[in-house]
């Protein structure tokens, strides 16, 4: 049956039967992993699995919203405190008081969650020593393990512009009150009529495969921010090619998150910034113009800081998946890193075609022509994020588009 429970149970037991199941020898395609990791990711799709429940299977998920320890066991997560960082000015004007922040503040659960200190970007003055020698013991997304040093060191020291520092002005909004439309690509937003709506926040975020043409009137056409990892930004231009997808957005405005998810994201940004191609690795000889547009500069992209992710996804997301042996591939998926980064940006937040109770109802994305099951990747759980939306929303914190 359809619960999520019994969803995430048996994801728990493939993580187990990863190697009778090889025997399928399933390939099934998928859009958020490097190729060598993508048949995992078809061992651990829901779909066609017919398992007895068994009765000597604890069921995972009651420490869901535990908040201590770290992702990897003996390594606790801490803030960089070391910098003397501009603070993100949150201020509250009275016109704001149904904030993310005031209604976080006011819950007893997410009171505990939230920490809007936390830094959310990552530019130049992150890069000093003692920041190095911790996030170098980390794996990313949520250190530098294995990275090299002049890689990691000449990107970040092109991220010297103000604007690196914050995702946006808050003086162009005189309002005060910045509300933020988060959108995601799911089915809900086929024939939801939500383009208004949604073009009517002051920024809207978009990812992946973020289809615009000829469905103006579900998702709108504006946007803010573009997220992405390189490996989803290029693998999105192939799977979604067919639904008009042939393009990475770009306007004069418009700012790209980099979720730094692997080395290839550091090479990628700082060839993006100098407007040369990429010199070395997996993307060697592409022309970031291509993907960015002319414009090569540092105030056009942004880069969430890998303290950023651990946070999340220790506080926010912290799946059981962590504890089977994919655990090292695991990470919040590009939409939940959007959502997480705009509710600890932005003063209002509202999420569109992000996963709902009723997600079978509805196609994996909104522009497919016929339905088509939504995909659950190996690196991500997206029961444990939908909960969490849910749970958000109940909250009054942010609202989530349902139908
Ligand atoms: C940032 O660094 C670049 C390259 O080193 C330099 O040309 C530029 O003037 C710097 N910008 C700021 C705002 O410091
Ligand atoms: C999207 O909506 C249209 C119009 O309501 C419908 O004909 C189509 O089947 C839907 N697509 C999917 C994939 O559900």
């Amino acid at each position: 049956m359809g619960s999520p429970h019994w969803k995430r149970l048996c994801l728990l037991l493939l993580a187990g039967l990863t190697s009778s199941l090889l025997l399928y020898g399933h390939y099934y395609a998928t859009v958020e992993l490097p190729p060598s990791q993508r048949i995992i990711a078809s061992l651990l799709r829901p779909e066609p699995l017919v398992l007895a429940p068994s009765g000597t299977l604890r069921r995972a998920g009651s420490h869901r919203w535990a908040l201590e320890g770290s992702l990897e066991s003996g390594k606790s997560f801490k803030p960089s405190a070391e910098l003397e960082e501009p603070k993100p000015s949150r201020k509250q004007p009275n016109t704001c008081v149904r904030s993310v922040m005031a209604r976080a503040k006011a819950d007893p659960k997410f009171g505990e969650m939230f920490r809007f200190d936390t830094p959310v970007l990552m530019w130049d003055q992150h890069f000093t020593p003692e920041t190095w020698d911790r996030l170098k013991a980390r794996h990313v997304p949520y250190g530098w393990l294995g990275l090299s040093h002049a890689v990691v060191g000449s990107t970040l020291r092109l991220l010297n512009a103000s604007a690196n520092r914050h995702l946006f002005d808050r003086d162009a909004f005189p309002g005060g009150c910045v509300r933020c439309a988060v959108v995601g690509n799911g089915g809900i937003l086929n024939g939801s009529r939500q383009g208004k709506a949604i073009d009517a926040h002051d920024l809207v975020f978009r990812l992946n495969g973020a289809v615009i043409k000829g469905f103006e009137e579900d998702v709108g056409t504006k946007i803010s921010f573009y997220g992405f990892t390189v490996n989803t930004m290029k693998n999105s231009l192939i799977a979604y090619e067919e639904y008009g997808f042939t393009q990475i957005p770009q306007a004069k405005d418009l700012r790209y998150i980099f979720i730094p998810s692997d080395v290839r994201d550091y090479v990628m940004l700082k060839s993006a910034i100098q407007g040369s191609p990429v010199p070395e690795g997996s993307d060697k000889g592409d022309k970031p113009q291509k993907y960015f547009g002319p414009e090569a500069s540092a105030e056009k992209f942004k880069l969430l800081h890998p303290d950023f992710l651990q946070y999340l996804t220790a506080r926010f997301l912290r799946s059981e998946l962590l504890n089977t042996q994919y655990g090292s591939l695991y990470m919040p998926s590009t939409g939940a890193l959007m959502l997480l980064t705009a509710l600890h940006t932005c003063d209002q937040v509202s999420a569109y075609g992000f996963i709902t109770a009723n997600y079978e109802q509805f196609s994996d994305h909104y522009y497919e022509l016929e339905k088509k099951p939504l995909v659950f990747y190996a690196n991500h759980d997206m029961m444990l994020e939908s909960a969490l939306w849910r749970s958000l929303h109940r909250a009054g914190i942010m609202t989530l588009y349902q139908r």
